[in-house]
């Protein structure tokens, strides 16, 4: 099943390898954390495959509103994740709940569970490098994002550690 979620996300982003390795990478992260936190069954379910799909809405928010602004692409990424889905034959309790993250993971504030939790760290895990972001930024994030105890241990090894 994640197989052929990964196949569909890599051909709908096309050479956009920005976006694959984007996703391959927070993947990765999400799959350290929910291992380490024993996680299993659906709600791994969903983590992988929020995690494959999370921003699948970007090209569409550039093509309609000419933006790649966390907002467009929580409008416009849950149909093109559910037709994935769909393809894919995962069931429509987990494409509800993949769609609702992908529809909020940039709405912090809405953080209601493991799942959630564990795609908003591997996400600034990832976005912390590809943005270069300062340090003051970095320890602000880890402060009010950061719940798991790997999820603060990486963070903290790889961008905080003097
Ligand atoms: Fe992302």
């Amino acid at each position: 099943m994640v197989n052929n979620v990964f196949l569909s996300m890599i051909q709908y982003f096309g050479t956009d390898t920005k976006r694959i390795n984007h996703a391959l990478k927070v993947y990765g992260f999400a799959t350290t954390l929910l291992v380490s936190e024993n996680i299993t069954g659906k709600l791994k379910e969903c983590i992988d495959y929020a995690a494959i799909l999370h921003d699948i809405g970007i090209h569409e928010a550039e093509r309609k509103y000419q933006s790649t602004s966390g907002k467009y692409q929580e409008i416009e990424g849950p149909a093109i994740a559910t037709k994935i889905l769909k393809d894919c034959g995962i069931t429509d309790e987990i494409i509800d709940r993949v769609c609702f993250l992908i529809g909020n993971h940039h709405s912090y504030q809405k953080i209601d569970g493991m799942d959630f939790q564990i795609l908003v760290e591997a996400d600034f895990l990832v976005n912390i490098h590809e943005d270069e972001m300062k340090k003051s930024s970095i320890e602000s994030i880890r402060n009010n994002y950061f719940k798991t105890i790997t999820g603060k241990r990486i963070i903290d090894s790889l961008y905080l550690v003097v």
